[in-house]
């Protein structure tokens, strides 16, 4: 429950250690021998050129043994740019939006299971991961949450949210690899949100800290015991008080096996964030977590921009770069995600208004710098 390293099989290499894909690797030693013993008379072998350096983020972040992913919407796969980007530069994709309450779980009785389950399919028919997202949120629920034809007790509540995650985490037992079970429960004091699944009326432990978020982890545990379990917000980049109170959670959770397998980092920024000093934090709240033996996800990162110039576009690039070398030299950083890939449907615009051109391909599915200096630096 608590591995550290994602595994990749025959790729299987140290982070830092040696450099070429175990098939790489095996061409590589069979073109030398080859030369060895061509048997002319020359006994000067002919030198073999390296392989050319991995050609995608995919098969590039393989060699780290970090998944390279990427929030996804089934409704753009019949989109064949879209689908075949997706899939030959990404090992891993999760639902921006069709797992979260509102859309997978719409009536009481009603489970709204296509959408996702066509994400699952794809993901699966091209050797990529599925990351759920999420379970406990206190956004984008439905109705018959948020305006109940009788109040909630803390009884039915516990109950509702119990049987939610029973279903929706059974329904993905063995295919859903990982889950941000409570997404963005922490307000900026590292203190516990006021929202319906705490307090208001909560599942029975208002006024109990991070008591609600241990239960949900335990029902989604029990539903799909190999599932590694999440807990997701924003603003816990670097070491400050909301990333604190994520760390004092982390740490007694660990200490009393609760089943926690890492923390998500969403990462929704802009340049201004590339600071020598907010690297140095960022490197030092992963190490905090992977000391406690947890992994850290960077799960919804997004650079956006107030413009597309070529100034803006390079300070975007070297921040993606400066973002994937902290980790790749942090062991517990085991999943590189970026919020969409495509400026095309990213949600930046519309939530941040004046913003845009936030990810590596442009509306046009072409590599933007950005693109190019992940690659670069993972090769
Ligand atoms: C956003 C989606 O990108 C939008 O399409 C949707 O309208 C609102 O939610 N933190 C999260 C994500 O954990 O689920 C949010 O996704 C972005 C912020």
């Amino acid at each position: 429950m608590h591995a550290l390293k994602v595994s990749f099989g025959s790729a299987a290499l140290s982070r830092g250690g040696a450099l070429m894909p175990g098939a790489a690797l095996a061409l590589f030693v069979a073109a030398g021998l080859a030369g060895c013993s061509s048997g002319s008379s020359s006994s000067t072998p002919t030198p073999t050129p390296p392989p050319p350096p991995p050609a995608t983020l995919r098969l590039a972040a393989q060699t780290h043994n970090v998944l390279m992913g990427s929030a996804a919407d089934s409704g753009y796969l019949s989109e064949s740019l879209y689908a075949s980007t997706l899939s030959t530069e990404y090992s891993q994709l999760e639902p921006e939006n069709e797992m979260k309450f509102g859309l997978i779980h719409p009536e009481p009785t009603t489970y709204a299971y296509a959408g996702p389950d066509a994400l699952v399919a794809f993901a699966q028919a091209n050797g990529m991961k599925v990351r759920g997202h999420n379970l406990v949120w206190d956004s984008q629920l439905p109705d018959w949450v948020t305006a109940p034809t009788s109040p909630w007790t803390p009884a039915t509540l516990n109950a509702a949210l119990s049987d939610h995650i029973a279903n929706v985490v059974g329904h993905y037992k063995g295919e859903v690899y990982a889950w941000d079970v409570v997404n963005e429960p922490f307000d900026g004091n590292g203190n516990i949100r006021s929202q319906i699944w705490y307090d208001s009326p909560g599942i029975g432990y208002a006024g109990q800290g991070t008591k609600f978020i241990e239960q949900a982890l335990n029902w989604a545990h029990a539903a799909d015991p190999a599932a590694k379990l999440f807990v997701n917000d924003y603003s816990v980049e670097t070491e400050n008080a909301k990333s604190d109170g994520m760390y004092a959670m982390a740490q007694d959770f660990v200490n009393r096996g609760v089943p926690l397998s890492g923390v998500g980092l969403e990462f929704h920024i802009d340049p201004t964030f590339d600071t020598a000093s907010n690297l140095n934090s960022l490197s030092q709240n992963i190490q905090r977590f992977g000391a406690l033996g947890l992994e850290v996800h960077i799960t919804e990162l997004d650079v956006r921009l107030p413009d597309d110039t070529t100034a803006s576009l390079t300070a975007q690039a070297q921040t993606y770069k400066d973002l994937i070398n902290v980790c790749l030299a942090q062991k517990a950083c085991t999943v590189f995600q970026t919020w969409g890939f495509t400026d095309k449907y990213s949600w930046i615009p519309s939530f941040f208004p004046g913003y845009g051109w936030a990810l590596p391909f442009d509306e046009n599915y072409a590599k933007k710098p950005a693109y190019t200096s992940l690659l670069t630096a993972l090769q």
